[in-house]
């Protein structure tokens, strides 16, 4: 099979036929419009490949997840973060000299300019951290303009790894008044965050291990997700060739919706609103299915995955250790508990491969660590800057790249004519 037939008004057309190196078939229609003048129509393009990728392999059917041809699995079991934001922007997991020069490089550009702690102090303290952290991350093309190609490029790479998780944690100090808690460079990355985060100036302060170790594999779990909105959202920026931090910014952006990354901020809520409605969770699975009310069990439900996310199998099995290494005794989490077990024995989930995602246990994680709600969604954009970055580059270095421009079919008015005002 190397083309497929289309046949339009009467007359065919021969379109190749993409295999990709998973099997995955795609029909080429990019010739389409100029052979027939016809263009396909996809809304939500659930049926669209936008690019050719080398980075992440998803097979929704049978809940693969893989970066760069390593099962998400094994690396959640046996990697660190900062190796796989290696393995994503670079191809390959780095060799010990590798891992070495990165890490130093991330330690050594993680404190943010002096004059951006300004920028900080201009936000009131109700400010939502994923405004601060889309904003600050636009900054930077103001403190380090020269985004040319080379070597620039992997520095301001390197930048924006280091400072975002500075960003992130200055963020929070600043909402809760408390003074900045600088980066330490003897510190992981999630571990350096952590501390950011919970210490205070002047108090000891040791990283606890079990947090160190869910944060490290949550950002593992989220760091590549393929063409999601937040990812096509930095490719479609990027492919007008805005420079890497305007990029990134806009894929913060596109994540803050409660569709997408926004959801598992948007689970606790949904907890506490059931919690605060006498735990009557039964109401609220009603709730989701009729269809007369906008109400959407959050962290149920995928674009992709119809059968199991894989990440959420991984981190349902993590949850429990977490939980109980942290002694936590959460009644939201019970809440959650339940409603997971209703909706996968409920005929309307089960018809609608409506299974708990992601976002439905990184929620319930995040809590248990201790992180402010509104920190959760600025938690996965830490995880995916690496999967934003490697996806500009790829699409920055392809030869053939095209600005992105979808079509449309119009549907409004026909041409018609000006009438003066006096005579409408
Ligand atoms: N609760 C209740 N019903 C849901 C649902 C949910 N969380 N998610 C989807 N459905 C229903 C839809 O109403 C639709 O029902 P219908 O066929 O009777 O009209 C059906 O399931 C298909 O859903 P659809 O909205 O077409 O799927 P999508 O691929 O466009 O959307 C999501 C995917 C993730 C946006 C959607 O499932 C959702 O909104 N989930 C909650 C938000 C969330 O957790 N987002 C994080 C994703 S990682």
């Amino acid at each position: 099979m190397d083309s497929a037939k289309l046949i339009l008004q009467g007359k065919e057309y021969e379109l190749p036929i993409i295999v990709g190196s998973e099997g995955e078939i795609g029909i080429d229609i990019s010739k389409l419009r100029a052979q027939s003048g016809a263009i396909t129509l996809d809304p939500g393009y659930g049926n669209t490949g936008s690019c050719l990728s080398s980075i992440t392999f998803i097979d929704g059917e049978k809940g693969i997840l893989q970066y760069r041809g390593y099962p998400i699995e094994e690396l959640a079991r046996g990697a660190r973060f900062v190796e796989v934001c290696h393995l994503l922007i670079y191809g390959h997991l780095p060799s010990e000299n590798e891992l070495t020069q990165f890490r130093d490089q991330l330690i050594h550009h993680s404190m943010i300019h002096e004059d951006m702690k300004k920028l900080f102090e201009g936000y009131p303290p109700t400010v939502h951290p994923m405004a601060v952290l889309s904003s600050m991350i636009s900054s930077m093309s103001a403190y380090y303009p020269n985004s040319g190609n080379g070597e620039d490029v992997d520095l301001n790479i390197i930048r924006l790894l280091a400072k975002a998780k500075t960003f992130a944690a200055f963020s929070y100090k600043k909402s809760i008044g408390q003074p900045y808690v600088y980066p330490r460079n003897d510190l992981s990355y999630p571990g350096d965050f952590i501390h950011m985060m919970f210490a205070v100036p002047a108090e000891p302060y040791e990283v606890p291990p079990v947090l160190e170790d869910a944060l490290n594999l949550l950002l593992i779990l989220h760091a590549d997700h393929e063409q999601n909105c937040s990812t096509s959202t930095v490719r479609m920026v990027g492919s007008s060739q805005a420079n890497l931090f305007a990029s990134m910014a806009g894929g913060v952006n596109a994540l803050w919706g409660a569709l997408h990354g926004g959801a598992n901020q948007k689970v606790i809520q949904m907890l506490q609103m059931i919690y605060d409605d006498n735990e009557d969770y039964k109401k609220y699975i009603e709730l989701a299915k009729d269809k007369s009310s906008d109400f959407k069990l959050m962290g149920f439900g995928h674009r992709v995955y119809k059968n199991f996310d894989p990440r959420a199998l991984i981190l349902k099995e993590s949850s429990d250790k977490v939980l109980e290494q942290l002694g936590v005794d959460d009644p939201l989490l019970e809440i959650g508990r339940n409603l997971e077990r209703i909706a996968l024995e409920d005929e309307y989930f089960i018809e609608r491969k409506l299974y708990p995602n992601v976002d439905f246990y990184s929620g319930i994680i995040y809590r248990a660590m201790g992180l402010p709600t509104n920190m959760f969604t600025v938690m996965f954009a830490l995880g995916r800057l690496p999967g934003w970055i490697a996806h500009w580059k790829e699409m920055s270095e392809d030869p053939h790249g095209r600005i992105y421009r979808p079509r449309q079919i119009y549907t409004g008015e026909t041409k018609r004519s000006l009438k003066p005002i006096h005579m409408r």
